[in-house]
């Protein structure tokens, strides 16, 4: 069985860390243990136009890995092309680089490793947040550049006690960040989702529904993004929604890039609309030089907490998200029901109720 793998290179790194197991030197750490069982494993990152790696080996592969971290897109026009693929296995979570509805009709599956990295990139969340209401980045900055001017920083650095925070989106990592942001005492914890957490697990959290997005955006100071890409997130957060956000609210985006409009956030972070914006995932990925993401500031020169995709990549995530690799590709080859919560398109159809009201 040919098996084909997407993966980030790792470079010297991969070389000097073995456990950077989702990189093309590593190779998810299953390289000798398909090689034994007579599969044939192509890796690499080689993703982009006509005569890649990727649409070269695509045409007779069986089973496709690919990773968030360096997405290998397959759009219709390659899956058109993938003759005998069967299953579509993602290292990580979120699967929005893959036509989902295409896969359904083509009855290719789509599995990912459903938790392996949400405790990850809840942390992250965490992380994005507190740098972004304490002005964390500035202020550091200012001590590498040997300058020391306390009001500089502290005209824009404020608690989080106090603030209103909210998640869009409250599944496994929306949750998980509100249950790390209770002990830091808001004032309220918002989530919007069209599925409604149960009673007793949201007030274990304290959590209050909000139903209609605009509303929800101004009531918080700081708003999370924890849904996954699909018709109904894509470009959810644009010009019109931004003008809803309290001025000077705090957005983090760890879920997608193009749940927001890059251009937007881009001008509603430099007019001070928000007072910044953190996250680990771009519009495109590897993200282009010039990105407005990568050199946004507000007004006070701060506010922007960007870094490549990353917060799903921990090692200890690594280690997770291989290991679950290698489980679904243990039951595909003995013909074993696969784990549900694992199966986003089963055979021609939706199996996950995450990506999108259908
Ligand atoms: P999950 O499936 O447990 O939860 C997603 C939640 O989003 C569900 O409750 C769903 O109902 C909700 N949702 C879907 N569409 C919505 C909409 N239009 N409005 C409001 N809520 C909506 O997924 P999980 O594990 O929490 O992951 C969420 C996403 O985070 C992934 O799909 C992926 O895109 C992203 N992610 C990013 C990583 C990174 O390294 N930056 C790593 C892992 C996930």
């Amino acid at each position: 069985m040919k098996v084909l793998a997407i993966l980030y290179r790792g470079a010297q790194a991969a070389k000097q860390e073995p456990r950077l197991l989702g990189t093309v030197e590593n190779k998810l750490g299953i390289a000798s243990w398909l090689k034994d069982q007579g599969h044939e494993f192509i890796v690499t990152d080689d993703k982009e136009g006509p005569n890649s790696d990727f649409q070269k080996h695509i045409e007779d592969a069986e089973v496709l890995i690919t990773t968030p971290f360096h997405p290998g897109y397959l759009t219709e026009d390659v899956m058109a092309k993938a003759k005998n693929l069967k299953i579509c296995v993602t290292a990580g979570v979120g699967s929005d680089h893959i036509d989902l509805n295409a896969a359904v009709q083509r009855k290719i599956q789509v599995l990912e490793v459903t938790g392996s990295n949400v405790t990850s990139v809840a942390e992250h969340v965490v992380m994005s947040i507190l740098l972004l209401v304490r002005n964390f980045l500035p202020a550091h900055e200012m001590i590498e550049r040997g300058d020391w001017q306390v009001s500089d920083v502290a005209r824009n650095a404020f608690d989080l006690e106090g603030k209103v925070i909210g998640t869009i989106g409250a599944g496994r990592i929306g949750y998980r960040v509100l249950q790390r942001l209770q002990p830091f005492d808001p004032k309220a914890l918002l989530y919007y989702d069209y599925t409604a957490l149960p009673d007793a697990v949201a007030s274990q959290v304290g959590a209050r529904r909000v139903e209609d997005l605009k509303e929800f955006v101004s009531q918080c100071d700081v708003v999370t993004v924890n849904a996954p890409l699909h018709e109904g997130t894509r470009n959810l957060i644009n010009t019109d929604l931004l003008s809803h956000f309290k001025k000077g609210a705090w957005l983090v985006n760890t879920a997608r890039g193009a749940i927001c409009d890059a251009d937007a956030v881009a001008q509603a972070v430099k007019s001070g609309q928000l007072n910044g914006y953190a996250g680990d995932v771009w519009n495109v990925q590897p993200a282009p030089k010039d990105h407005p993401w990568r050199s946004m500031k507000n007004p006070l020169g701060g506010g922007n907490g960007m870094v490549p995709h990353y917060s799903g990549t921990t090692l200890d995530a690594q280690a997770r998200y291989a290991s679950g690799v290698r489980s679904i590709l243990e039951n595909y080859f003995a013909g074993k029901p696969q784990e549900p919560a694992n199966v986003i398109v089963g055979e021609g159809k939706y199996e996950s109720k995450a990506y999108g009201q259908r």
